[in-house]
């Protein structure tokens, strides 16, 4: 290629993802299946990694990362971030109404209200319409420029087409969306690692991380509410506001104007329990004076301005004792200290116990066992210990002594230098740790065995009738039927015995033996490598396709795999190097597990669905989803993974996603049942 048609390549490729992309995040549509886009974007990384001398940087290719920061530069802030004053009541606001109109000298005036979202402020200064630096509030006079990390988050434009003034700054607020954050725990969860506390600490957390491709994967967003700049002649907030979102940033529709304190308020009474079904965490309303001269006669105190304020919606909140501190011991080994409270009613709900997370948390907060503490819920997040009522505190109480052995197999815990939680090194022995793995293992991600449940599994250790999850595939149905398990009855708060029944085992029997046929990522899977999730187990089989090639493989030959990186490397290394691991393995083998994968050969039943794409969602009756899949193929079909316009057919089964749902039926999608496919086939 020429350099200019390097060039014009560059221009096309970066053409067609902004257009795409334009239209997936600002207009939600879709012209093209995501594995589609993906194959531009990898062509254009692939081309500017060739020719870096023409990669710009507004290139969309910014948004998966890549940029390892290991300082970020401190810039000064042009205009300081300043924060805003609190209120907590009604009667508080409309004191600061009262200060509003008397600042006015009795001129009429109205507000600009929308939810106070609960992430980190970050500052865009676009130069040519081109973004230029993405800085954190820091100090409030300066903060941090993180601008490789913003560049992922897909909302935030890198390059403005329209006329836009030659300098402006467009500050809002970063956050981690609930179900993002719920997904990042749960595949954490998958892979052995300490859960994050909350979508915001989360979101601070990695828009300060040194690795964007990280960043990339972990889907933060950013409303915008607030736009700066010289001579910019807006009569008012909501005039600016309008402008920022017709550039193509992300404004949160929850905003509206409020004509006096009345209408403020029947706004805040409107949001109190709505603000929940919102995308992020919010914590109470942000309400502005809406015109910008008015704003300036107001004027700023020291630090925040007069003519805004916040409102904090009340964490529900309560006082109880703090009765004990019991120690539970995870699948890895991690040790998470749990308050046992004295029962007390909060936002509907009985709550007797609230994670302290790890010693850290005990420490700062300071508690002590019989303190009274308070304890909070805000939304939907486990309760909280917020503070200690340190008047209450008796003369007689003393410092917690974390443990200094593992409650559960009497080990001495580790703390590894940077760790925040303590670990029992005993993988083999700790029963926790054993059960914790077999659960994992049964999983219906994993071997699908899950007619086994917790207190089940509980019997079988407790019988020595196994050790580990290989021993499950020793089992027979005279060890099950009638073996006795303890059950624990949360209405009764005691244990009782129970014996499993006929049917019951031979379920479990049947289960068992089903499994042997899953295929080899889904066992590798199971096997409870540390930091080897789902998608890590798929591309380690795919890559190498048997366990022993993974076994052998070395630490740098592992690295070499897209998307491992060292850390998971080290694990597997580890894993393979344990002689009990090894003999697990064996036995799995034996029993006739699948540890190389299987190569499907589709065999071609007909052509009913040539030429037809599909996506599936949802579960079916008379198939599994690989079940559907294979059948589509089998007729001539093709699966893909996203809707568009062009897809033929949503199969809907039950379950499925709304957010599906919403997008196949405005883009006129045809949606049809297990049923109609079925006709499908048989035409
Ligand atoms: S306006 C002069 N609007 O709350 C400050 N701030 O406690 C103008 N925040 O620093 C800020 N949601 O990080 C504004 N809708 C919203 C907000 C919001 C969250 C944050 C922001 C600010 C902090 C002040």
């Amino acid at each position: 290629m020429t350099p200019q048609e390097v060039m014009k390549e560059i221009q096309s490729l970066t053409e067609q993802i902004n257009y795409h992309s334009d239209l997936y995040y600002q207009q939600s549509k879709s012209e093209i299946s995501d594995f589609e886009f993906d194959q531009l974007l990898e062509k254009l990384i692939t081309l500017e990694n060739k020719f870096p001398e023409f990669k710009k940087e507004d290139s969309p290719t910014q948004r998966v990362g890549g940029t390892i920061t290991k300082e970020f530069d401190s810039v000064v802030h042009k205009y300081r971030m300043l924060s805003l004053g609190n209120t907590y009541s009604k009667e508080d606001l409309i004191e600061w109404d009262n200060r509003v109109a008397k600042g006015l000298d009795g001129a009429g005036y109205e507000y600009f209200c929308e939810m106070k979202f609960d992430g980190v402020a970050l500052s865009l200064t676009y130069e040519n319409g081109i973004l230029k630096r993405a800085v954190t509030r820091g100090d409030g006079t300066r903060g941090d420029d993180v601008i490789a990390n913003a560049k992922t988050i897909r909302s935030i434009p890198l390059k403005i087409s329209q006329d836009v003034p030659n300098a402006f700054e467009v500050r809002g607020e970063v956050y981690l969306p609930k179900h993002e954050f719920e997904r990042l725990n749960q595949e954490r969860e998958d892979i052995g690692e300490d859960q994050l506390a909350n979508p915001r600490n989360a979101a601070s957390g990695t828009l300060k991380m040194q690795d964007s491709s990280v960043v990339s994967s972990r889907k933060l967003d950013c409303y915008l509410y607030y736009l700066l700049g010289d001579g910019m002649n807006f009569p008012t907030h909501s005039a600016a506001i309008h402008q920022i979102e017709q550039w193509g940033f992300n404004v949160s529709p929850t905003y509206r104007k409020c004509q006096d304190i009345n209408e403020v308020l029947e706004y805040i009474t409107e949001w109190e329990e709505k603000r929940h079904t919102l995308p992020s965490e919010t914590d109470g309303v942000v309400i502005k004076v809406n015109s910008l001269n008015q704003q300036d006669e107001l004027g700023f105190t020291a630090k925040s301005p007069r003519w805004a304020i916040s409102y904090k919606y009340k964490a529900e909140s309560a006082a109880t004792i703090l009765e004990s501190i019991s120690y539970q011991v995870g699948r890895t080994g991690s040790v998470t200290p749990v308050a046992n409270l004295r029962p007390v009613l909060l936002a509907g709900t009985t709550v007797k116990r609230a994670s302290l997370h790890n010693a850290n948390e005990i420490e700062r907060l300071g508690v002590r066992i019989g303190d009274t503490v308070a304890v909070e819920k805000g939304g939907e997040i486990i309760p909280k210990i917020t503070a200690v009522v340190l008047t209450q505190r008796s003369l007689f109480s003393e410092p917690i002594t974390y443990i200094s052995h593992c409650p559960e197999c009497s080990t001495e815990l580790v703390r590894s230098e940077g760790e925040a939680n303590h670990y029992c090194p005993n993988i083999d022995g700790c029963p926790p740790q054993i059960q914790g793995r077999i659960e994992h293992f049964i999983q219906r991600k994993a071997m699908d065995i899950d007619s086994l449940g917790t207190e089940t599994i509980r019997g079988l250790l407790d019988h020595g009738l196994i050790k580990n999850y290989a021993d499950l595939y020793s089992l027979t149905y005279e060890q099950l039927n009638g073996l006795e398990f303890k059950t624990y009855s949360e209405k009764k708060g005691d244990f009782s015995l129970r014996s499993l029944r006929e049917k019951s085992a031979q379920n479990i029997i049947r289960a068992i033996e089903i499994s042997k046929s899953v295929p080899f990522e889904r066992v590798l899977f199971g096997l409870s490598i540390r930091f080897v999730g789902q998608t890590v187990a798929e591309k380690l089989a795919e890559h190498f396709e048997t366990i022993d090639k993974i076994a052998e493989a070395s630490l740098e030959t592992l690295i070499e795999v897209p998307e491992i990186g060292e850390r998971i490397a080290q694990s597997v290394v580890r894993f393979f190097d344990t002689p009990e691991s090894i003999r697990q393995i064996d036995k799995l083998k034996a029993a006739g597990l699948n540890f190389e994968i299987i190569k499907k050969v589709v065999i071609s039943e007909g052509s009913n669905l040539a030429d037809k794409s599909f996506v599936i969602s949802g579960v079916f009756t008379q198939f599994s989803r690989d079940e559907l899949k294979e059948k589509i193929k089998a007729n001539g079909g093709k699966v893909v993974s996203s809707i568009s316009a062009k897809l033929d057919y949503l199969v809907a089964g039950d379950k499925m996603g709304p957010a599906k749902l919403e997008k196949a039926t405005k883009l006129e999608v045809n949606i049809i049942s297990e049923s109609e496919f079925l006709a499908l086939l048989d035409k």
